[in-house]
């Protein structure tokens, strides 16, 4: 049996409308490493570790986590993340560790994913 195309697109628009949350994404994907520190990753709610990274800012703790940095996978090795959601965990983790970060808007999303992208991608073509 063949499904028409629109009632495919259809069917994907709730799942498209239902972002998480970052307290959602934090359970689902983050915690593994970030609970307990594995593989030295940053400590949920360890104010000290936290602090530094919060005084970096998002604009480089976002894209670093939609890349991947050292030894943490690209979105937390989660690939059905959005760019939304992998944001919304940071600012809620980095709330958790003494951050004041607002909820990011699609307009800041945007600008992540540009700073990501060129990140990996080196400046002048490598020979
Ligand atoms: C497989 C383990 C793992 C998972 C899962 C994971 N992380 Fe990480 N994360 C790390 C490690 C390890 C570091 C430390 C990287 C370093 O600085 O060497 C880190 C660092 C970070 C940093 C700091 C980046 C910086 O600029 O120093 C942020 C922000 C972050 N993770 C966000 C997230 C978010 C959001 C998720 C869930 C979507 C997540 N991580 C899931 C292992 C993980």
């Amino acid at each position: 049996m063949r499904i028409p195309p629109l009632v495919l697109v259809l069917a994907c628009l709730p799942a498209l409308a239902q972002e998480k949350s970052g307290a959602e994404v934090y359970a689902s994907t983050c915690i593994e490493c970030h609970g307990d520190g594995k593989l030295k990753a940053p400590v949920f709610g360890n104010a000290k570790v936290w602090g530094k990274l919060v005084r970096e800012g998002l604009d480089d703790l976002v894209p670093a986590a939609l890349n991947g940095i050292r030894k943490m996978p690209a979105k937390g090795g989660n690939p059905a993340l959005s760019d939304l959601e992998v944001a919304r965990a940071v600012v809620y983790m980095g709330n958790a560790g003494g951050g004041k970060f607002a909820e990011p808007t699609l307009t800041d999303v945007a600008r992540w994913r540009k700073k990501a992208d060129a990140r990996r991608k080196p400046l002048t073509p490598q020979r």
